[in-house]
């Protein structure tokens, strides 16, 4: 996942591959407050492991629930018939209103003493339709803030279930799916029925609560939309073994990827389109008929048990005019495939986009903006005007903590003028999909050129190693110790051998050409065996700078070191990072430090690490080391000549850390 402040996407060119994507958030979350609601254990298999579905476990674990996680299967034994809990708890449901509207009807039924909280941002999350429904019915609930918002408090309830119970249906569909979970838990003795008023919104919703309460043993009769009945004698049983589908929603943001991207011809028919695993045609999610708006649009859809395939067809694609109310949630990404169109796109009917994580119509109107389209909008539609090549701007999207924003705004990468795009936030995927930009960086392609290096060379101890990992870290870009590679080649030579001389130069450099060696963190594995403390030793330091020395060895090394340029960017540190490994990096620090001072913080990071030490003569093998590394004819160490220089002598890390971040601001902007 990416944690970074913002992520800079570079221009993308192309995608093709298959994705395996994450399980479902709609049926993730019913599905474990069934379980929990449930007499008997439930396995679930292939759960979202996400925001909302750890707010709703922890919950589940408050109350008292027998919770068994590893990986994505978690074992879940019911409370059904078992004690509810007596004490007063308090519950934080985060920003998850799947979970924070279902667990508010289940408890207020049940009863008890229980506080519901969440973020600012649920705190300005309409509730009052299903209170006022819960109300009715004889629950007591309270509000602690705002009327009509959580936070809300819960007590103990008269049920008064005799006469049909209204709710109100076109605000948000979640109403209802909470009390069709929660009322099954009063209707041992009489049936109840539920009636909806007013015009009911994102139905697909209720069609899968209701496909879930049938394997959870309730047996809802609909009548139309208007009214739903819980027959008397209901009650829930866990189906012992149940898989949750992938999410059809996450799944949108990848078929507009294989309608946008175009193949890699280089790879053939390997290289062709988009492979989504996880979720078919044929799934019980409403958000699946993205696929059909999609296909209006222009792409080319086959599917199968479970899986997709996409193709780009019609190109540029054709813009549509679309009643989105059954797909709410995927319709967003319709507003950026928009983007891409022979036309404009309206979408109609999405009133229920202003009341999500943020106000969606809004979000993708002032973002889409600032990228230089035309956008109009009104209560509930908005129009999308295709954005030309030639007009594209280079944007910073904000993302409103929420998901959907952040990975509809991740096509914009393809646009025509080869434009990086920024999102800002990006770990805020984390509520549906945490490794969205993994996935999307592992089917997508651009040219090595346009995936951004930032070289830092210097002499050793310079604290290159720190500053480049942390300038990374920052970046969320991969990291390249070549240090490390000679380092390992050297450790492998000797292991074979080998002398570090010129003698068994091409044997060395055979062995350098196949080099076994993996990062794993901070560890470094040779063949699989962890040889980390053997090369970080001075004595591997001065082998490295041996073989170093050699030009074949050198060479066999050059293309590992380009295999490390990949999505989103590459911070490289070594001595000839910018002037033979990447020339035309966008950005080139040559870090420096006095020698006295090098000495002192190798000195402090040996004795950190329980070697023993002697400052004297760490500096004599330092400016030993120095002088082979400038003086050798093979790529010695120099600056290239438009690297920044960047004496850190008397910087804090933190320093160097903000000083390269400024630069390389200046370079992207
Ligand atoms: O950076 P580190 O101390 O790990 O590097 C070990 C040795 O590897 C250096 O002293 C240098 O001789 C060699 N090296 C190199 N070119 C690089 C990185 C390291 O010659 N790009």
């Amino acid at each position: 996942m990416f944690s970074t402040a913002f992520l800079d996407l570079p221009a993308l060119q192309g995608a093709s591959g298959t994705v395996t994507l994450p399980g479902s958030k709609s049926i993730s979350n019913r599905v474990l407050l069934l379980s929990a609601l449930c007499q008997g254990t439930t396995v679930v298999h292939d759960l979202l492991d996400s925001d909302d579905t750890r707010v709703m476990l922890a919950a589940l674990r408050q109350l008292g629930c027998d919770v068994l996680v590893d990986g994505t299967t978690v074992t879940i034994t019911g409370l059904g018939g078992c004690a509810w809990p007596r004490e007063a708890i308090e519950f934080f449901m985060g920003n998850a209103g799947t979970a924070m509207r279902p667990l508010t009807a289940a408890l207020a039924v049940q009863g008890g003493d229980f506080t519901l909280k969440g973020v600012p941002r649920m705190h300005e999350r309409p509730i009052g339709d299903l209170v006022d429904a819960l109300r009715e019915l004889g629950c007591t609930i309270d509000y602690l803030g705002n009327e009509g918002y959580p936070p809300l408090r819960v007590r103990q309830p008269t049920l008064q279930l005799d006469k049909p119970i209204p709710v109100r249906g076109d605000v948000s569909s979640q109403f209802l799916t909470a009390l069709l979970m929660a009322l099954p838990l009063a209707a041992q003795d009489r049936a109840i029925t539920i009636e909806v008023v007013g015009e009911l919104i994102s139905k697909p919703y209720i069609e899968i609560t209701l496909n879930l309460l049938a394997r959870y043993g309730i047996a809802v009769e609909r009548q139309g939309w208007e009214r739903f009945v819980i027959p008397a004698g209901s009650r829930y049983q866990s189906p012992g073994t149940i898989h949750v589908e992938a999410d059809a929603s996450s799944a949108s943001y990848f078929i507009a990827l294989g309608a946008i991207a175009a193949g890699d011809p280089s790879k053939g028919s390997q290289g062709k389109g988009i492979r989504i695993q996880g979720v078919g045609a044929d799934s019980i999610q409403g958000d699946i008929r993205f696929m059909d708006a999609a296909a209006q649009m222009g792409a080319q859809i086959t599917s199968g048990p479970n899986w997709l395939e996409i193709n780009r067809g019609a190109w540029p694609l054709k813009g549509i005019t679309l009643d989105c109310n059954h797909i709410p949630d995927a319709a967003m990404t319709l507003a950026v495939m928009a983007l891409y169109a022979d036309g404009p796109t309206t979408l109609r009917n999405i009133a229920s986009w202003r009341v999500k994580e943020t106000d969606r119509i809004a979000a993708m109107a002032n973002e889409s903006r600032k990228l230089g389209a035309i956008v109009e909008e009104g209560p509930d539609w908005i129009t999308i005007h295709p954005l030309p090549a030639g007009q594209w701007q280079r944007a910073s999207i904000h993302t409103y903590d929420d998901h959907r924003v952040a990975m509809c705004f991740s096509l914009a990468a393809f646009n025509p003028d080869q434009i990086p795009v920024r999102i800002e936030d990006p770990k805020c995927v984390a509520k549906t999909f945490p490794d969205y930009f993994e996935a999307l960086f592992s089917v997508a392609h651009t040219a090595a050129a346009n995936i951004p290096v930032i070289c830092i060379d210097g002499p050793t101890a310079s604290g290159k190693g720190t500053l480049a990992s942390r300038v990374a870290a920052q970046l969320g870009y991969h990291y390249l110790d070549s240090g490390a590679l000679y380092r390992v080649t050297a450790h492998a030579a000797l292991q074979a051998g080998l002398t570090l001389e010129a003698a068994d130069e091409a044997k060395i450099a055979d062995l350098a050409r196949q080099l076994p060696v993996r990062f794993e963190g901070e560890q470094v594995l040779l063949n699989n065996v962890d040889v980390t403390d053997a090369i970080r030793s001075e004595q591997g330091g001065m082998n490295a700078s041996k073989v170093s020395v050699l030009p074949a060895v050198r060479e066999a090394l050059v293309a590992l070191q380009h295999s490390f340029r990949r999505l989103p960017g590459l911070l490289a540190d070594g001595r000839d990072m910018g002037t033979v490994i990447f020339p035309n990096a966008a950005l080139k620090v040559f870090l420096t430090a006095s020698a006295a001072k090098r000495a002192e913080r190798r000195h402090k990071q040996l004795i950190s690490k329980g070697f023993s030490a002697n400052i004297e003569s760490l500096r004599a093998d330092l400016e030993a080391r120095d002088a082979r590394d400038m003086s050798r004819s093979a790529s010695p160490l120099q600056p290239a000549q438009d690297a920044l220089q960047l004496d850190n002598s008397s910087l804090s890390i933190e320093d160097s850390v903000a000083q390269v971040l400024d630069w390389w601001q200046g370079k992207s902007r």
